[in-house]
């Protein structure tokens, strides 16, 4: 088989929502307390509570859309407790996440303004497993009823006289499962319910997100589409990669061996899959994809890091888990037409976060590399790749050697999306711009890889991994030819200026 790559720049598929570089921030463990809110009395640098390190690191990847405040912890969460002076604000155990005590402290008006510090669109998760309709249907006019009404005035009596603009609201979250246990039959019917009463005021226009399918759970998107697809923007879908089992063992996040890694890559291609399967039965009933798929929480989860609190789902972030990010963000740009949002769980100390904190202290992950490097990609059009790639082996596994995807910017740049996935050995090949000509082109590229799988950042070694200027590469006959080292995530960009 030849490495011979075809990337056509003439034939434009889908927009790739820049919300597929969306993200999400729950309640739970350090997420939001220490690593988002530390409070306005904190010597911790912030400000109006908002700690200015992470808020910084996080403009700078240009965060589109933010996911809060669940998961899990939206079905018990009860908006009304985190309004009003913060010093009354009920004080509750977070019983999904440690057990320790939610003061409330980052509330309705504390997330928007966040929201508004990063410029990115709200997403919030309303309650369906232990809510009422009265109460989703209250926050809704609480954030955008403009004029005169119990919860508008109550919003203007706790400091915030505008409405906000809020588009994307989720209908409960994984209602299969924490969410409530319920049948896809019985939340269907619940999410018809529910939805009425999501109310669109004034000029502000709610995107609908119904709660989705765990995993491969292609019944559940049957049954929800089939009995409520016309009353729905978006279905949710959530997809973690696991190495290991979830209630046995789900692996290490920095100590693993060559298999796991092979796994590790190999569960992280079976978002496309997934992606395919649910989005044939969407097809059924929504042949002109105007609902999205909304992957609202995808990453990797492995063990929690030994000595922390297992239910902070802390844990570490190596060059694997950036390659996870590569491929996942390849799937998505090749299916931008029905996936329009995804949120990785977590931004900041759960799970694949893009941010680790201890006290005063931050680093940015591997993770939080890819999305610099891929933030080019958000709203440019996918392009159609022709790829014949060869496979490579480890153990009993055949894996794709690269995961690629290209994508072309409102300045006619082209951006060529790589990961090598074997972690032993790189690759060469060449990249064929059909609709192209390099010889005039200015070509750019930066690159993210290690020299050992488990390499991380630590707040000691805080830019051990870190992007580099990416120059492996000549123009040959007309062609790119790329040399890509083992376990590495590039990003080339072809300008070729005015015509
Ligand atoms: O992201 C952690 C948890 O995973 C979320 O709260 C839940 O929705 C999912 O099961």
């Amino acid at each position: 088989m030849s490495n011979d790559i075809i990337i056509n720049t003439d034939i434009e598929k889908s927009k790739i929502s820049r919300h597929i570089y969306g993200h999400f921030a729950e309640h739970l463990g350090r997420g939001i307390y220490e690593g988002i809110w530390v409070g306005e009395d904190s010597p911790i640098p912030n400000t109006n509570g908002i700690r200015n390190d992470v808020l910084k690191a996080l403009k700078q990847i240009k965060v589109p859309v933010l996911r809060w405040p669940g998961g899990c912890f939206a079905d018990e969460y009860h908006w009304k407790d985190g309004v009003g002076p913060r010093e009354n604000r009920k004080r509750m155990i977070n019983t999904h996440w440690g057990g320790v005590v939610e003061n409330n402290h980052f509330g309705t008006h504390e997330f928007m303004m966040l929201c508004e510090m990063l410029g990115c669109e709200p997403y919030i998760c309303g309650n369906v497993g232990s809510g009422t309709v009265q109460e989703m249907s209250e926050w809704v006019e609480y954030m955008t009823f403009d004029g005169e009404s119990p919860m508008a005035n109550w919003r203007k009596e706790n400091g915030r006289e505008q409405p906000w603009k809020l588009k994307y609201f989720g209908v409960g979250n994984e209602s299969w499962g924490c969410g409530g246990n319920m049948r896809p039959e019985y939340y269907a019917d619940l999410y018809r319910r529910y939805q009425t009463f999501v109310r669109n005021y004034g000029d502000n226009r709610i995107y609908k997100i119904a709660g989705g399918a765990n995993v491969d759970d292609y019944n559940w998107t049957e049954v929800v589409m089939k009995n409520a697809h016309w009353l729905m923007d978006g279905l949710s879908l959530h997809y973690y990669t696991i190495p290991g089992d979830f209630w046995l063992g789900k692996g290490s996040s920095t100590e693993f061996t060559d298999d796991e890694w092979t796994i590790t890559m190999k569960k992280a291609l079976y978002m496309d899959e997934l992606i395919k399967k649910h989005g044939t039965i969407m097809d059924k009933y929504d042949p002109k994809k105007r609902i999205g798929l909304i992957i609202d929480e995808w990453g990797t989860w492995f063990d929690p890091e030994p000595g922390t609190n297992p239910g902070f789902l802390y844990q570490q972030n190596t060059i694997r888990d950036a390659l996870v990010a590569a491929i996942h963000f390849n799937i998505f740009h090749n299916h931008a037409d029905r996936v329009h949002m995804a949120n990785i769980a977590q931004t900041i100390n759960v799970l694949q976060a893009m941010i680790l904190t201890e006290g005063e202290k931050m680093l940015l992950t591997p993770t939080y590399h890819v999305f610099d490097m891929f933030k080019v990609n958000q709203d440019a059009v996918a392009l159609a790749v022709d790829n014949n790639f060869e496979e490579y082996q480890s153990k009993n596994e055949h894996l794709p050697k690269i995961s690629i995807s290209a994508s072309k910017d409102g300045h006619n740049k082209v951006h060529i999306n790589l990961a090598c996935l074997d972690h032993l050995e790189g690759t060469e090949f060449s990249i064929e711009l059909r609709g192209m000509n390099l010889d005039r082109a200015t070509i750019n590229g930066t690159i993210l890889t290690a020299d050992e799988k488990n390499a991380h950042n630590t707040f000691e070694h805080p830019d051990y991994v870190k992007p580099a200027i990416f120059d492996n590469y000549t123009i040959k006959n007309g062609k790119l030819s790329v040399k890509l080292p083992p376990m590495s995530v590039a990003v080339i960009s072809v300008d070729e200026g005015e015509k």
